[in-house]
C-alpha cells in the first residue's frame, strides 16, 4: 500500500526528513485500513460533503492544498526573509495530513459516499489529529491537523497552521464552498 498512496501523493517525497516521510505514509495507510477503504477508493471519495455534487476529490484537494501552501511558503520567504521562518517538512507533512480523518469522517453506504456513524462524534480534524499521533506524528504537524478548520478557530497556530489552514480555505471557497 505504501508504494501507492506515494504515487498518488507524490508531494510526500518533498518531506527530507525520511522518519516523518514514513509517519505521514503509515497516518494513511492506517486511516485507510481502519475506514474500510481501499487507496483506489481515495481517488472516488468528494473532498468535501459540504458542496452538493462536489467534482474533486480527497486527493486532488490534498494536492492542490499542499501546493498551494508550498508556494505562499516561498513567497512569504523571498519576501521577507529571515523574518517569517517556516519549516517546510511541517508545512508539506501538515498539508498532505490535514484531512486524512475524512477517511473516517465518511463511509460509503449503497453506492454513495456520507457521514459515518463516527464521523457525527468526531470530525476529520479530531479523528485525523488522533489518527496522527498514534502513528507517531510530531506535535507540530499533529497541530496542522488539529487547527486547520474552524474547531481551531480560538486557539494558538503555528506559522506553518496559520498557512495551511488559509491554503485550505482558499481551495474550499474557490469550489463554491460557503463558510
Ligand atoms: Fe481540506
Amino acid at each position: 500500500m505504501k508504494k501507492e498512496i506515494l504515487k498518488i501523493l507524490p508531494e510526500i517525497r518533498k518531506i527530507k526528513n525520511k522518519e516523518l516521510r514514513e509517519k505521514v505514509v503509515l497516518t494513511w495507510e492506517e486511516g485507510i485500513k481502519l475506514g474500510g477503504w481501499k487507496t483506489e477508493d481515495l481517488k472516488k471519495i468528494p473532498f468535501t460533503l459540504l458542496i452538493p455534487d462536489c467534482k474533486v476529490n480527497l486527493i486532488e484537494h490534498t494536492r492542490a492544498v499542499t501546493n498551494t501552501a508550498l508556494r505562499v511558503a516561498e513567497t512569504l520567504s523571498r519576501a521577507y526573509k529571515s523574518l517569517v521562518k517556516i519549516d517546510k517538512d511541517i508545512l508539506i507533512a501538515g498539508g498532505i495530513l490535514h484531512d486524512v480523518g475524512k477517511v473516517l469522517e465518511y463511509t460509503k453506504t449503497g453506492g454513495k459516499i456520507t457521514k459515518s456513524p463516527k464521523g457525527k462524534f468526531l470530525r476529520h480534524p479530531f479523528s485525523g489529529s488522533a489518527l496522527a499521533y498514534k502513528c507517531g506524528v510530531p506535535e507540530e504537524v499533529v497541530h496542522l491537523i488539529a487547527v486547520h478548520s474552524h474547531e481551531g478557530d480560538q486557539g494558538y497556530h503555528s506559522i506553518e497552521a496559520i498557512i495551511i489552514h488559509h491554503a485550505d480555505f482558499i481551495n474550499f471557497e474557490v469550489l463554491g464552498g460557503k463558510t
